[in-house]
């Protein structure tokens, strides 16, 4: 599973289904620990960050099982406080679970957090909203050690930056202290609306997700609920992405439209021609398109995704003359550039910009190498529009965050194969 075989250039054609999110899966799983009834989430990715989730939860005293895109989670009265190194430093969404688990129980215990190498990512904001409930932090020996004196005391929290993580680790928190908290600066993501009407199903009192400010009321205790999981948008944008950087028409079903107006605007300014027959079918024209330059910025939603910015830079350097990335999320967010001019691309990095010099000249088909999740996915669209053939080095990265990805494209008709 280790490379992939790419040979271009690719017209892609055809239908794909996307898949449940899962940057609201992950979340939404880890914030099981509040529960003590069972929980079953459906449309659940098949990935490799969810099979770490679920060893988590597994790991805490909870039984949760995988199958056929369904989560069966058996909640527990005897909730462990410590996490394992191993599965929390794999991924750094496990960290979301350290304040529900503190809620439950008084205390955690959790390694500090891995995941993708794109910046250094630390936890300043988790831990300072923590505090705000009264928890009391310190980092031991590489963990994070967690302590209550007494009940958690309601929050009235603002954050210094819109964390998309930090903004759920703490509505976890919140939905199990008595008291109304009220959390400021809160990321807007269509994920935060995703576990807000989670929990809300289950009987927590979350208002205001997706506005600067949530209120919550904690309860004593969730109910037993099943939900299911919403569409992934970033898979969506791949797609997109992907049947623009190879001029080819694809549908995408289940979709949800109103969960990517950054990558609506980024279709209409580069001239992507595409329509939405309904709210959950995206069309794209793009072998109609004579797509034009962009210079755009990320930013927390509704601005442009950071997790978007590598696969619109493949789909730029097949537009003259010249575009302009500002990435302003991840300070090291750029390790893909140099693999695309290894592909024949031609980006210059100034600082937190990236300037792609786009050409109508096709990329040329190379060995390269995917260190973390969407610059790999950035890297496969990049192979399918070059001529010739390409190896894709990492794909333990890709397979983090996309569910069958060869065989979505194998279906659209890409020449792509798992490669020894
Ligand atoms: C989530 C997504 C990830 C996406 C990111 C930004 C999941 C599982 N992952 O990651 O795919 O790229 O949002 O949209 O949902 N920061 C701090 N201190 C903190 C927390 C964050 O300085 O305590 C900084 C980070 O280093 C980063 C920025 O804030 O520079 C954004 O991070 P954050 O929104 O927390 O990202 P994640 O939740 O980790």
């Amino acid at each position: 599973m280790g490379k992939l075989k790419v040979t271009g250039p690719t017209k892609l054609s055809g239908e794909v289904i996307i898949s449940g999110s899962k940057n609201a899966a992950l979340p939404i799983l880890v914030s099981t620990v509040l529960f003590k009834k069972d929980v079953t989430l459906t449309n659940v990715p098949e990935l490799t960050d969810i099979i770490t989730g679920i060893r988590l939860l597994n790991s805490l005293g909870m039984r949760a099982e995988f199958s056929n895109n369904e989560v069966r989670i058996q909640g527990t009265d005897d909730l462990r406080h410590i996490a394992p190194y191993e599965l929390i430093t794999k991924m750094r969404a496990s960290f979301f679970v350290s304040g529900a688990i503190v809620a439950r129980v008084g205390m955690a215990k959790i390694p500090y957090p891995g995941g993708c190498l794109i910046g250094s990512r630390p936890v300043n904001i988790h831990l300072r909203g923590l505090e705000a409930f009264g928890i009391e932090t310190s980092v031991e020996h590489g963990f994070v050690i967690l302590k209550t004196k007494g009940p958690l005391t309601p929050a009235n929290f603002r954050l210094d930056f819109p964390s998309v993580g930090a903004t759920e680790n703490l509505m976890m928190t919140a939905s199990l202290v008595e008291g109304k908290t009220v959390l400021k600066n809160v990321a807007r993501e269509p994920e935060i609306i995703a576990l807000a009407d989670f929990l809300n199903k289950g009987g927590a009192k979350i208002k205001g997700a997706g506005s600067p400010t949530i209120t919550i009321t904690g309860v004593k205790e969730l109910n037993s609920v099943k939900y299911s999981i919403i569409p992934d948008r970033i898979e969506t944008a791949t797609f997109v992405m992907a049947a623009a950087t190879t001029r080819s028409d694809i549908t995408l079903k289940n979709i949800d439209k109103t969960q990517i107006p950054d990558l609506i605007e980024v279709m209409e300014k580069t001239k992507i021609k595409h329509e939405f027959p309904q709210n959950d079918i995206l069309k794209i024209y793009a072998s109609k398109s004579q797509p034009v330059p962009i210079t755009i910025k990320t930013g927390p939603y509704p601005a442009f995704s950071t997790d978007m910015q590598p696969l619109l830079m493949s789909f730029l350097t097949t537009v003259p003359v010249k575009s302009v990335i500002t990435e302003t999320i991840f300070e090291n967010r750029f390790m893909h550039v140099m693999e695309l001019n290894r592909m024949d691309a031609n980006i210059d990095i100034e600082g937190n910009k990236a300037i792609v010099n786009g050409s109508n000249k096709k990329l040329s088909g190379a060995e390269v190498k995917s260190t973390d999740l969407r610059g790999g996915a950035a890297l496969i669209i990049a192979a399918l529009s070059a001529e010739g053939t390409s190896v894709i080095a990492g794909m333990q990265h890709v397979n983090r965050g996309y569910e069958n990805i060869v065989k979505k494209f194998k279906k659209l008709g890409a020449k792509i194969e798992h490669h020894e």
